[in-house]
């Protein structure tokens, strides 16, 4: 289905809840498995979305062998080890740097950009690290979307789990994401969240 314009609509107030103000981050799931079919479609729901030049740098690991738990598990940081081991599935977000190899398919119209990324490593790392970090964004409303909550993690120690993860294809990890179903215990009290004259203008 290609949605015209015109025809644009808008999500109910509930579904806007399940996305944001009723969504919380979940810390405990139920032991309900995550079924392969729904670890897909979060892929197939955020590569649509906007990323520059379509860049599309986002590489998703999904962890669910014992013996990949347990190398993930080792290289978390202490107050992230029990939660990662129980949790039902993981993703490892991390970024490819080496985007610009797929330009015949994100962007054919412009892949003579392509030599400059290639010349430029650094140009091309900080495009996947920002664009990587973008679709993280996505991914965790993805997993919102359907009907599952979201533990994400920046505490890890990413070069451990990179040499065990990541060692033959040179990818970053950045974000370790637990999926789920939330367990009675899942969420913690609500931080404040800034008020608009804070975070927002309008000039
Ligand atoms: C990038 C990122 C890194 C995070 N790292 C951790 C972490 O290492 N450990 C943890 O327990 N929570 C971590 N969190 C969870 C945040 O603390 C949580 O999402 C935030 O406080 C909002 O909580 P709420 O959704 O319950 O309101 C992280 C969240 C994000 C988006």
């Amino acid at each position: 289905m290609t949605l015209a314009p015109q025809t644009l609509a808008s999500l109910t107030e509930d579904q806007l809840a399940l996305l944001f103000d009723e969504a919380h981050t979940a810390h405990a799931f139920t032991d309900e498995e995550v079924g392969q079919n729904l670890a897909d479609k979060v892929y197939e729901l955020i590569k649509w979305a906007p990323t520059s030049m379509n860049n599309q740098p986002l590489r998703i690991t999904w962890v669910r062998s014992e013996q990949a738990r347990g190398a993930l598990v080792d290289a978390m940081n202490d107050g992230n080890k029990d939660k990662t081991a129980a949790a039902p599935l993981v993703a490892i977000l991390s970024a490819d740097a080496n985007w610009f190899e797929h330009f015949g398919t994100f962007a054919p119209w412009a892949e003579e950009r392509r030599a400059f990324f290639e010349s430029n490593p650094q140009a091309a790392a900080k495009m996947a690290n920002n664009n990587a970090h973008i679709q993280a964004g996505y991914f965790i409303l993805a997993v919102r979307a359907l009907g599952l909550a979201a533990g994400p993690m920046g505490g890890f120690n990413a070069a451990k789990l990179d040499e065990h993860f990541n060692a033959d294809n040179g990818h970053k990890s950045f974000l370790v994401v637990n999926v789920g179903y939330p367990a009675q215990d899942a969420f913690r009290p609500r931080g404040g969240r800034l008020d608009p004259e804070i975070a927002v203008r309008t000039l």
